[in-house]
Order: C-alpha cells, then sequence, then structure tokens
C-alpha cells in the first residue's frame, strides 16, 4: 500500500479584519509570525494540496490561529468548510495559540497593536470538530485526542496531553491513561494489518539543546521515554509543530524499536515550511518532503523565507548596527536581552564602542583569537578574511529554526566558530566558571555545534526506513 498526506503546522491565521490600517503598506512588523500574509500562506498551502493529484488529505497540528480571536477562527474555518467542500480531507487540532494564552490584540490605524477580545478555550475547542474529532471513529476521555483512519488502512491518533510540574516549571506530558489509550488502539490496528501515526502540537523531545534551553517547559517532560514506548507499540511516525523549528530525530527504544520524531517549521513563519509524506508498505520506507512557501504574488520584492526572515530576526539583526550607530535604537531593543532602557542611555559612548568592536571582528581576528584551537594556515582564509563575525552569528541564529546548517566541520566557518568556542571554554575554566549548569547541562560546543551543521538526520528532505509489516 501507498499513504500519501500532507503535514501543515502553526498556520498563525490572523485575520485581515483585524487591520484598522492599509496592512500592504505599513512597515513589516517585528514578529516571530507574518501576520500581514498568514492568510495567504494558508491560502497557498491548501492550493499545494489541492493540486496535488495523489492526496486531498492534511493533518494541522495546531496553533491555527494567531492568538485566538473571534475574526480569525470564523475565517479559519470558512476556509477550512470550502477546502472540504472541494474534496480537500483535513484533521485538524487546536492549542494554546488558539485560546486566550498569548495578548490578543488588534492593529490600529497608526499600525499599532492595541489590546482585543478572546474567545476562552471551551468556545473554540468543539467548533473544529467537525475538521477532526467527528471524523475519528473513538476520542481519549479529553477535549482533543481523537482517533481516526485518514486513509483506508492508515490510522491516525492526534493526541493531547496533561501538565506536570518539575522544580517549579510546568512541563506537556502523556498521562498513563493515554498511554494504554493508544496501546489498545496500537494492537487492535495491527490486528487489522493497519498502520497507526501519531501527532501532538508540542515537540515531545527537543530539536536542539538551545531549544531546550530556551523553550524550557515546551518540550514534554519524558518525553524520549514516551517515544520509546509507541515504538514498542510498533509506532514508526510522530509528527509535531509548536517550536517552529525544522527538525528529524530517530528515537531507538532499547528493545531496539524505533520512531522518527518529525518536526515541522511554522507555515507562516521563518522559515515558512510544509511536508508532504508517502508511505510505502511494500518498499518499508516513508519518503519526507519538504516545500517551501513562496508568495510571489505579493511582490514582496524577496522570495517569502527572506520576508520572514527580516520579520522574525530583523531587531536581532539590527542589534549590533544600532549599538554602534543608533543607542537608542539599540535601548528600545532593551539591547535584546532586556538589559534595562535607562543603564543602556546612561553609557551611551560605552555602548558604542563595544558595539565597534563587535562589528571590527573579522574571520581574521575570530582565527588570531583561536589560533591554538584550530589548523587553519592564514591561506585557508585568506579569501573570507574580512567577512564580519557578526554576520555569521545572524546565520547561526537563524540556523536554529532552519535545521540543517550549511557549516560542516572542513568549513572555515566551523573551525573558526569551534575553535573560539574550545578556547572560551578553556578561558572560563581557568577561571573557575562553570556555565554548563546554565546551559541545561550542556557544555558551550555541545550547545553551539548543532546550530553549526547537522550531524544527525537531514531536517528537510530524506527517506526513512519504516517497516511496518
Ligand atoms: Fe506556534
Ligand atoms: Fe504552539
Amino acid at each position: 500500500m501507498i499513504y500519501k498526506f500532507y503535514h501543515v503546522t502553526d498556520v498563525h491565521y490572523f485575520s485581515k479584519k483585524n487591520f484598522a490600517c492599509d496592512y500592504r503598506t505599513m512597515p513589516q512588523p517585528s514578529t516571530q509570525i507574518c501576520i500581514t500574509a498568514s492568510e495567504e500562506a494558508f491560502l497557498k498551502a491548501l492550493e499545494i494540496i489541492e493540486k496535488d493529484e495523489e492526496t486531498d488529505t492534511v493533518i494541522i497540528t495546531g496553533d491555527l490561529t494567531n492568538h485566538g480571536d473571534a475574526p480569525s477562527h470564523e475565517e479559519m474555518r470558512t476556509l477550512l468548510r470550502e477546502f472540504t467542500e472541494r474534496g480537500g480531507r483535513p484533521y485538524v487540532v487546536t492549542d494554546i495559540h488558539d485560546y486566550p494564552y498569548f495578548e490578543t490584540y488588534t492593529v490600529d490605524e497608526n499600525g499599532k497593536n492595541v489590546p482585543a477580545e478572546h474567545l476562552e478555550r471551551e468556545e473554540v475547542v468543539p467548533t473544529y470538530y467537525p475538521f477532526g474529532r467527528d471524523k475519528g471513529f473513538d476520542s481519549f476521555d479529553d477535549d482533543t485526542t481523537y482517533i481516526a483512519e485518514i486513509l483506508p488502512g492508515l490510522y491516525y491518533i492526534a493526541l493531547g496531553y496533561d501538565e506536570i510540574t518539575i522544580d517549579g516549571t510546568a512541563y506537556p506530558c502523556f498521562s498513563d491513561e493515554l498511554m494504554n489509550w493508544v496501546k489498545g488502539h496500537s494492537e487492535k490496528i495491527k490486528e487489522k494489518g493497519g498502520i497507526l501515526i501519531l501527532s501532538t502540537h508540542r515537540p515531545v523531545v527537543a530539536p536542539s539543546p538551545a531549544y531546550q534551553i530556551m523553550g524550557k517547559g515546551h518540550t514534554f517532560a519524558y518525553g524520549e521515554k514516551s517515544l520509546k514506548q509507541f515504538a514498542d507499540m510498533g509506532i514508526q511516525l510522530f509528527f509535531s509543530g509548536h517550536s517552529h523549528i525544522q527538525c528529524m530525530k530517530e528515537i531507538v527504544s532499547e528493545k531496539g524499536n524505533k520512531i522518527y520524531s518529525i518536526q515541522t517549521s511554522a507555515l507562516s513563519g521563518f522559515p515558512p515550511k510544509m511536508r508532504k509524506i508517502t508511505i510505502d508498505t511494500e518498499k518499508g520506507t516513508t519518503d519526507i518532503r519538504t516545500i517551501d512557501i513562496d508568495l510571489p504574488e505579493l511582490n514582496l520584492g524577496m522570495s517569502f523565507t527572506e520576508y520572514a526572515r527580516k520579520g522574525f530576526l530583523g531587531i536581532i539583526e539590527s542589534i549590533p548596527y544600532n549599538m554602534e550607530h543608533d543607542v537608542e535604537a539599540f535601548a528600545n531593543t532593551e539591547g535584546g536581552i532586556s538589559l534595562p532602557k535607562e543603564l543602556i542611555l546612561k553609557h551611551p559612548k560605552t555602548v558604542m564602542y563595544l558595539g565597534k568592536k563587535v562589528n571590527g571582528i573579522t574571520y581574521a581576528k575570530l582565527a588570531k583569537f583561536s589560533k591554538k584551537y584550530h589548523n587553519l594556515k592564514e591561506s585557508d582564509y585568506a579569501e573570507v578574511k574580512d567577512k564580519k563575525f557578526v554576520d555569521l552569528a545572524m546565520e547561526i541564529v537563524a540556523n536554529l529554526y532552519r535545521g540543517n546548517a550549511a557549516y560542516s566541520p572542513d568549513t572555515v566557518e566551523y573551525k573558526l566558530m569551534m575553535g573560539s568556542v574550545k578556547k572560551i571554554e578553556k578561558l572560563l575554566s581557568l577561571l573557575h566558571i562553570d556555565i554548563t549548569k546554565a546551559l541545561s547541562g550542556y557544555t558551550l560546543s555541545e550547545f553551539i555545534e548543532p546550530l553549526l551543521y547537522n550531524s544527525g538526520l537531514d531536517d528537510d528532505n530524506l527517506t526513512l526506513s519504516t517497516d511496518f509489516r
């Protein structure tokens, strides 16, 4: 059998009704999500699916709207209804961005955000049942988990989750009851000769050490253990969103059973992506293909990926320049790390000096700094010696979300960065400063290396070996 379907996540749909100004002429908002184009991105995704003659089926794993306001929900449901009427087969769930969890706002005449009304969770969840849970044949004793046969013989469970507090931080987790409910279904499906796949909104395992630290409480507690339990039930594919990070991971249980965690980036975030999945039971493979969303019809003057990057990382990217040339603007970003604005404005000369120093770091200077920690000869980096460290640093931040990163261990960038990291680690140890605690047990090298290159599975396109027989 061959099964084909799409995975779309974190649509963050933001109704155009929320703009009192002309969203086409307002400056690009500095947000993680392109709120001015999330509608177009979703329409594009639906169009891609509809044009595909091989499948009409799509799983959409939560954060359907940007913050749960009524107009966005209404339009999202209309789009799903119309998609369904045209033959589309969506299987959706809602998650935190669909409820009043974050600040709800509209944009006024001057392009400023103003607080707005939101819907309560109970008002939202059931309104999406026609596009998911109602198409299933069983549901768990919560309000989101359901199981449906999304293609003949292909069963899909959209999992909800509980919460557990560890050391004062709340983490999502799967209850024993839910695990048993999944196990019961997995056994029945196996008897019938079917295949079971799973999803939940949040990442069950962290895509990288950086996300584990920055997104504390967003990744599941005991996630790896849960995935191993699912693997031992014979389940091999697990889909998630929420982190807005493109990531593929393989987890192998102690019994030798493997499961793949497939995390897809936000449809209207950076990078804007969706995936097409093809399971071939004869060949024992699952092919994963990534589709970059592009919106040439919006005349953005750049690809939608670049535009999304500008909206999301623009502020961070402007920090080194502002430090040197515009201290006031730098103060308004609180230094990018919540430094008190007054402190920055009180010491403009120091800030400008530091900015100049940081901006002045070239590859040649990095090479000199980390001389004993790389084996590069001057001729190895002569061509790139004037390249700026700040540009490399911004690429590294972008790599956190892209997954795949271009700086393999044989590149100058890898050698200079890892050499410098090793030198910093040495200096810290001489000063008896231990930062592993601040990095959740990771060393600085373990934190930085995955952002330079991906030593694991390709995060975008690959063929997995999945033997469902
Ligand atoms: Fe999201
Ligand atoms: Fe989310």
